[in-house]
């Protein structure tokens, strides 16, 4: 299983308030007492950090805020004397438009670096297409020194590279031969199949009442994307003892099975968005944003699907939350105070017995939520940002109260805060004021307590990757869901070779009665202590071996 780190708010060493390489070094014990096998680190390459590091200035240089390469060494070095391994961000979509290639790129219609961005002349004197960008706003920048305009389905300063050239592609490779004899272990590649697009860069369909085309269609999972994934596979991955994935926004089932074939000709995993996106605003102008419930069928529908649909073909990642995501137990847990604790195993024991490999991300194993923050300048990301100032402000679609609310469930920076290590000032995460906000339950929520608390959510999730590693069942087990459409229990059975797992989960604040013959099954895990057979306490979570 991986854990996920997000280098800026895991740990400061040098008290500038900004967490660091030396800081994750420090932390190793943590993390191998929690039982971990890989850390995968968010980028840390240097950058303007205009999206957090994730516009890349110089690929082969690391962010001097987070160290130096020696510190780097260090940490790979003490990672795998630990036993464990790194993965690395690969973020090659897009660079900075800081980046060398960039600079050089548009100063001119010629020369070396011309053609390594998607450049078009203006049409009419407009926007080459009606693609809106991911950050809000148009994908197109104009450059008056070349007279055309540049493709960023982010922000402007995220330009994209242009994979139709085959020396960017190359200069890509070397770049991720440069990490990979370094040792790292592997990639999580950022929006990788964003990399083709549809030759003639058709306009996108317009919501109604919409500024701007949606571009997805033509933007992901494009007509050469599995060529470039096997001649980067062929070229590079093939030639290490690596992990891959891919995150891939709009990846059906279908399409994983090509990208994470067992045959291995391309990725190994990839992150799919289908879970994360179920509830969404009926005013499709505000996509992502929104403050509604998810409903348990529904969840439980698009994890199945994928179970199902890429078992013995490819296969899963497993994860509930990330840098993107809003914390795990605020989102899929409708209480995230009374029950915090209880809530968090019961979605740890949901995800962690499914067939996959389960992700982590930082604070999820301290059952760590949402910020609730209630105003404007709380915020720091800038896709939150962006979008109140262009829904709120500039096209007035929505009222700032209600915007709010919606960034409160659904904003980024809702897993940015800096992780909480202890009651004392700023969590243990830095003697100096943090670079952003904690959130003010550290107090009650941080690992201190989590580690002297026996029945904590760390040590529940200690038990999960622990039983993962023992038990083949859980590893290689086939899925089968059960009762579909319950809006209150979440049941599945996993089978191996004779070995039969049940996994029962109330995802409801009620006590609930439920009958699958567990009375003839050993009880595996739970996160109560024992209780009437067929009764699930609020949040309750058991698994039986039958
Ligand atoms: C991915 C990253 C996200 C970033 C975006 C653009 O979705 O996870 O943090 O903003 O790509 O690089
Ligand atoms: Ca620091």
């Amino acid at each position: 299983m991986v854990y996920q780190i997000y280098p800026r708010s895991f740990q400061d060493s040098n008290n500038d308030g900004i967490g660091d390489l030396n800081g994750i070094k420090q932390r190793l014990p943590y993390l191998k007492k929690l039982g971990v096998d890989v850390l995968w680190l968010n980028p840390i390459y240097q950058s303007p950090d205009v999206d957090n590091g994730y516009d890349i200035a110089d690929y082969e240089k690391i962010q001097p805020d987070f160290g130096t390469m020696t510190d780097f060494d260090q940490l790979l070095a003490a990672i795998h004397e630990n036993g464990l391994k790194l993965v690395m961000d690969l973020v090659v979509n897009h660079t900075s438009d800081q980046h060398k290639w960039f600079q050089e790129s548009k100063r001119s219609q010629d020369g070396p670096y011309a053609d390594y961005y998607i450049w078009r002349d203006p049409v009419d004197g407009h926007e080459p297409n009606n693609w809106g960008a991911s950050f809000n706003g148009s994908a197109w920048t104009y450059v008056p020194e070349r007279g055309q305009y540049y493709l960023h389905l982010f922000a402007p300063e995220q330009p994209d590279l242009n994979w139709e050239n085959e020396e960017v592609r190359q200069q890509v490779y070397s770049l991720m031969r440069f990490w990979l004899d370094k040792g790292i272990d592997g990639f999580r590649m950022d929006v990788i199949n964003m990399i083709s697009k549809v030759p003639g860069l058709p306009d996108g369909p317009l919501a109604q009442g919409a500024v701007y085309g949606d571009s997805s269609k033509f933007t992901t999972n494009g007509p050469r994307l599995n060529e470039f994934l096997q001649e980067m596979n062929r070229e590079v991955l093939s030639q290490y003892d690596v992990m891959t994935v891919g995150e891939m926004p709009g990846v059906t089932p279908e399409l994983a099975q090509q990208y994470t074939s067992l045959a291995g000709t391309e990725l190994n995993m990839v992150f799919q968005f289908e879970h994360v996106s179920l509830a969404g605003n009926p005013d499709r102008r505000l996509g992502k944003w929104n403050d509604q419930p998810i409903k348990l069928s529904e969840l439980k529908k698009s994890l199945s699907r994928w179970q199902e649909g890429l078992d013995g073909k490819g296969w899963n990642s497993l994860y509930w939350n990330n840098h993107d995501q809003p914390r795990a137990v605020s989102r899929f847990a409708t209480d995230d105070s009374k029950y915090r604790a209880k809530a968090a195993k019961m979605l740890g024991t949901t995800l962690h017995f499914l067939q996959g490999t389960p992700y982590v991300y930082e604070g999820e194993e301290l059952g760590m939520t949402n910020a609730h923050y209630t105003q404007l300048q709380q915020y720091e990301d800038i896709e939150s940002l962006n979008a109140f100032h262009e829904y709120v402000e500039k096209e007035k679609i929505v009222d700032e109260q209600t915007m709010l609310e919606y960034l409160a469930h659904m904003s980024r920076d809702n897993a940015r805060t800096p992780m909480q290590w202890d009651d004392t000032q700023n969590a243990g995460f830095s003697a100096a004021k943090p670079w952003f906000a904690l959130n003010p339950n550290y107090r009650e929520i941080n690992a201190k307590d989590e580690l002297a608390e026996q029945d904590s959510v760390f040590y529940y999730y200690q038990k999960l990757i622990k039983l993962r590693h023992q038990e083949a069942v859980i590893r290689y087990g086939s899925y089968q869901l059960l009762d579909p459409k319950d809006e209150q229990v979440f049941a599945y059975l996993r089978e191996f070779q004779g070995t039969t797992l049940l996994v029962i989960n109330n995802f409801t604040t009620e006590t609930v009665e439920r009958d699958y013959d567990q009375g003839k099954g050993k009880l595996l895990l739970a996160n109560y202590p024992a209780g009437k057979l067929t009764e699930l306490r609020p949040y309750e979570s058991r698994a039986y071996l039958l």
